[in-house]
């Protein structure tokens, strides 16, 4: 993948967030309009992923809106987005319900190239996850001007060594297993706690080994419950009468199927569903009692800790960087100690999973902690 470096004059730069949201997302967009505003450029945002451009009339302030210093006092602790964001419809692959009820897929790219030329966009700050980056990708190939910011509880993006939000996901989950494990001994139960993370085990694993969980399923390792129960009665015999086991929702037990929730028009498949049929199989196995917890959005809600605040705040502040070096194409990315440029288009192309041999998979087995296989 390549990216373009030209030095253009900028004038004015819009910013959009897309995708789930993850706590960090306001203090990119306060960074990028602070550091945008002193090199004397207007800052605007984009309201709800690109349907700002895409449907003006349904923003009665604007689809399109002016970023002042005022719009970003005050947010950098913030969770949310004051921009909005959606997971529907991505605007290269739109569905539209024909009169006869089916449904068409259309490109609605021209919309977003036109709506930002009507604007006056010289640039665009596009902050997101593998959706959005890969829309990203494309309007850049189309000729937008467009520098990417990785975002994602997920964690699951190629060339950065971490996204914002997976640091605030994994902090919550873990005091959450905190305290299950007060509840699990008193009671001597088995607590299962189903999390996000898609098809890859980095909130699992990340807040699993933290908080000391008894077992932890991700899907890069498809389990064996029986192995899973055996860990459990193992810890009984030694005198621990409960055990804490942190589920993936994207888990896939040996032999079976993941576990999907639906799929609506337009959006991704929702996972979940998985924590319930390994606790019911538990209890099953075990004859111990057994509770399921799912965090879901917990996990995305509230605000950003201070390692996703000040990577969110360096990640805005690169942004502009990028822009004012005429660097198009490109994402923002961690590489410690710096953060750098990386084309998009290797950042999109493929997922990052947990790699099995990563001395975080060595630390969890040496901690004696089951995968289920
Ligand atoms: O990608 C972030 C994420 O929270 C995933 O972990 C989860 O599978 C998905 O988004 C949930 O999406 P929604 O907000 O549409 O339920």
């Amino acid at each position: 993948g390549e990216f373009s470096t030209m030095t253009i004059q900028i004038r004015r730069v819009a910013i959009n967030t897309g995708g789930g949201d993850a706590p960090g997302l306001n203090a990119v967009i306060r960074a990028a309009v602070i550091s945008g505003r002193r090199r004397g450029w207007q800052m605007f945002g984009i309201r709800d992923g690109y349907n700002g451009l895409l449907e003006p009339e349904a923003y009665p302030g604007g689809g399109i809106i002016s970023l002042s210093r005022e719009s970003v006092r005050g947010i950098t602790h913030l969770g949310g987005t004051i921009l909005g964001t959606t997971n529907r419809g991505n605007p290269l692959a739109y569905p539209v319900v024909q009169p006869d009820g089916s449904v068409e897929v259309v490109d609605r790219s021209d919309e977003i190239i036109q709506g930002l030329a009507t604007h006056e966009i010289d640039a665009v700050v596009a902050i997101g996850g593998d959706g959005s980056l890969a829309i990203a990708n494309e309007l850049f190939e189309k000729g937008v001007n467009i520098v990417g910011v990785p975002k994602t509880i997920d964690n699951d993006l190629e060339e950065t060594v971490v996204t914002f939000g997976y640091d605030s996901a994994i902090s919550f989950a873990a005091e959450c297993i905190d305290r299950l494990h007060s509840t699990a001994e008193a009671h001597d139960r088995v607590m299962v706690v189903e999390v996000m993370g898609r098809y890859a085990g980095w909130i699992a694993v990340g807040a699993g080994v933290a908080a000391t969980a008894d077992a932890i399923l991700i899907p890069e390792i498809p389990f064996d419950i029986n192995i899973v129960a055996e860990k459990v009665l193992d810890r009984q015999r030694k005198g621990r009468d409960f055990s804490i086991i942190v589920v993936a929702e994207g888990a896939i037990p040996r032999n079976g199927e993941r576990s999907i929730l639906g799929k609506a028009l337009g959006q991704a498949e929702r996972l979940g569903g998985i924590g319930l049929q390994v606790a019911a199989a538990l209890e099953e196995e075990t004859g111990k009692e057994t509770r399921t917890v799912v965090l879901g959005h917990l996990l995305r809600g509230g605000g950003p800790t201070t390692r996703d605040r000040l990577l969110a705040l360096r990640f805005g502040s690169a942004a502009i960087r990028s822009i004012a070096a005429g660097c198009f194409g490109c994402m923002v990315a961690l590489d410690p100690p710096e953060v750098r440029s990386v084309p998009l288009s290797s950042a999109i192309s493929r997922m990052k999973t947990v790699p099995l041999d990563s001395d975080l998979m060595l630390t969890a087995r040496d901690l004696g902690i089951s995968f289920g296989d």
